[in-house]
């Protein structure tokens, strides 16, 4: 489908052939911005907008598992969304680069010109049981993908769903059973199912374990990992977890107030965090082993998240930030901002990064 594409190749500004740290990306995201109007009174008048998304530039490569972390509401879930579209972006790029290796914006696709990557790229939403609607059953809820698209029917269809269950561990006999009679983990497995079952290059999976007992956690998060190897995928992984997002993620993005404060290889941001807001947040990773707590201290954060409608001026986390020089974190012209994210090179959006020698903790993910 040729014609269908905008060949916008060399827009991500990445060399082709070059090492690891700048492999070509399958997404590049520009300048995404995404605001919820504020509507007040009798005639619903906006008066303002929540800026769920800040202008965010980010790679995704090819194979990875890119991390987003964050505190609650500071738009991870509203970021997954709208690089799959599923939430219109106010503004910015969201450039894939198809099977055929060509560079396509998707933020500026109408819905019919959309609809084949949507099939692409897919999201398992936030909570398995909210998910699932009640009154359908497990061939109704892994089907629909296939059958809205129009590409698969009757006995094929039922064929696809039974083999896409066996693949996520369920036995298809299960097939004509409600999401009532599942387990947490089960319920996941389907919601799994569902967003695979069109053959997905890219998953956003939201939260997918936090929802889940602790002994279930591993047992999903090992499913995410083998089906990532076989079926050779890409993986958006959403979490507050950082515990989580350790053993799962290459690559971890740390969110803010709907911007994008750090990025770097997981070992390396969690061993050397360069940005005020993630040493915080890892000050409250739990090290049983003392010799792994980095400086030991936690770091508590004032309650005092600031209003998404109405950020700071400067750097957004100055207001909580115990490094804050007056007069230039607060000043927008001198607080730096996260413009180009790369696609490896770590970046972290602090006027202090390089003085202040932040504490992480060591690893816990193949022995201390
Ligand atoms: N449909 C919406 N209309 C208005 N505001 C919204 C909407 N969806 C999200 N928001 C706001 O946008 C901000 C980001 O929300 P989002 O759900 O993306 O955060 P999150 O990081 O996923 O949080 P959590 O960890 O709790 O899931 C929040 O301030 C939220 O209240
Ligand atoms: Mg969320």
């Amino acid at each position: 489908m040729t014609t269908m594409n905008h060949d916008i190749s060399g827009a991500s500004g990445v060399e082709a052939g070059a090492d690891e740290e700048t492999a070509t990306p399958i997404l590049d995201v520009r300048g995404l911005t995404v605001h919820f109007p504020i509507k007040k009174g009798f005639l619903s008048r906006t008066v303002g907008h929540v800026r769920a998304v800040d202008g965010i530039d980010l790679s995704v490569r090819a194979g990875e598992t890119l991390g987003i972390v964050g505190e609650s509401g500071c738009g991870k879930t509203t970021l997954g969304r709208s690089v799959a579209r599923v939430i219109e972006p106010t503004a910015g790029q969201i450039v894939y680069r198809d099977t055929a290796g060509r560079n396509v914006d998707l933020a500026e696709l109408n819905a019919r010109r959309l609809r084949p990557y949507q099939r692409q790229i897919r999201v398992v939403f936030q909570d398995p049981f909210s998910s699932l609607n009640p009154r359908m059953t497990l061939r109704q809820i892994v089907g629909e993908p296939l059958r809205t698209s129009g590409t698969v029917t009757g006995s094929e269809l039922d064929d696809r769903v039974a083999s896409m269950l066996e693949r996520v561990g369920l036995s298809p006999k299960y097939m004509n059973r409600y999401p009532h009679a599942f387990s947490g983990g089960e319920r996941q497995r389907v919601n799994i199912a569902r967003a695979l079952v069109l053959g997905p290059r890219v998953v956003i999976a939201d939260e997918p374990v936090s929802a889940l007992d602790v002994s279930v956690r591993a047992q999903i998060l090992n499913l995410l990992r083998d089906l990532q190897e076989e079926l050779k995928l890409t993986y958006l992984f959403v979490s507050h977890d950082l515990s989580v997002v350790e053993n799962i993620c290459d690559r971890v993005a740390v969110m803010y107030l709907g911007k994008i404060v750090e990025v770097a290889g997981t070992a390396d941001l969690y061993a050397q965090p360069r940005h005020p807001y993630t040493e915080a947040l890892l000050s409250a990773v739990p090290r049983p082993d003392p010799r792994l707590r980095g400086a030991g201290r936690r770091i508590r954060l004032a309650d005092d998240l600031p209003d998404p409608a109405n950020p700071p001026p400067g750097c957004y986390f100055h207001t909580r930030c115990p490094y804050a020089v007056p007069g230039v974190c607060d000043v927008a012209e001198r607080a730096p901002l996260l413009t180009s994210s790369g696609s490896g090179h770590r970046v972290a959006a602090c006027v202090r990064s390089d003085e202040l020698g932040l504490a992480g903790v060591g690893s816990e993910v193949g022995g201390p």
